[in-house]
């Protein structure tokens, strides 16, 4: 697939196979997530296991419906919603907290591996709500052995996409101004 076409083919995936993707196509993912732009360090955690993956779920879902905040409310509120949308393999992206750029450059490694999933024929999510289960329970960083002085600060999700579901709409604002 051309870089343009994956670009625009990217979308939000919500609802996922449980068959595994492939290591050859989940090295790709990591190599698209390494060559982002970056100005300090990141780690990428690649959780594949299922006990470790349905904690993560619970404790997100729990803090989506007790963080006040509306939209999660609203979205953890809905029939069948889970936070990881059964995605057989979670990227958690972490960083220090004490370095500015950390979430861009946990955002960039991410979103490069969304387009590298999407290019793979492979369905994606970028997440911040892994985010608040990291945060709610701090032993779920020792499981998954984040490094020492680093929080999580985004994930993606991936897997072999099994059609739509808990779609969010694109906005269509006009954005963009040009000084030529
Ligand atoms: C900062 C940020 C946080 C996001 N967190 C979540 C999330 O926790 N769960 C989720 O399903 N989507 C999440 N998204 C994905 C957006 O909902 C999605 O990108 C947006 O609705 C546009 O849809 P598209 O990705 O299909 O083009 C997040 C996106 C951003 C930029």
């Amino acid at each position: 697939m051309n870089t343009l076409d994956a670009i625009a083919k990217r979308k939000s995936i919500r609802k996922y196979k449980a068959e595994q993707i492939k290591d050859s196509a989940l090295e790709e993912i990591i190599k698209a997530g390494k060559t982002a732009p970056n100005a300090g360090p990141f780690q990428i955690t690649v959780i594949q296991n299922a006990k470790l993956l349905a904690k993560i779920t619970e404790i997100a879902l729990a803090a989506m419906k007790n963080s006040g905040n509306d939209f999660l409310m609203s979205r953890a509120a809905l029939p069948g919603y889970t936070p990881l949308y059964g995605a057989p393999t979670l990227l958690v992206l972490s960083a220090p907290q004490a370095n500015p750029y950390s979430m861009a450059n946990t955002s960039n490694a991410a979103t490069n591996m969304t387009i590298a999933a999407t290019d793979l024929g492979l369905g994606s999510c970028y997440m911040i709500t892994p985010q608040l289960a990291f945060t709610a329970d701090p032993s779920l960083a020792k499981e998954a052995n984040i490094p020492e002085g680093f929080s999580v600060i985004c994930a993606v999700a991936v897997g072999y996409s099994d059609g739509n579901a808990f779609s969010t709409e694109r906005s269509d604002v006009d954005n963009v101004n040009y000084v030529k």
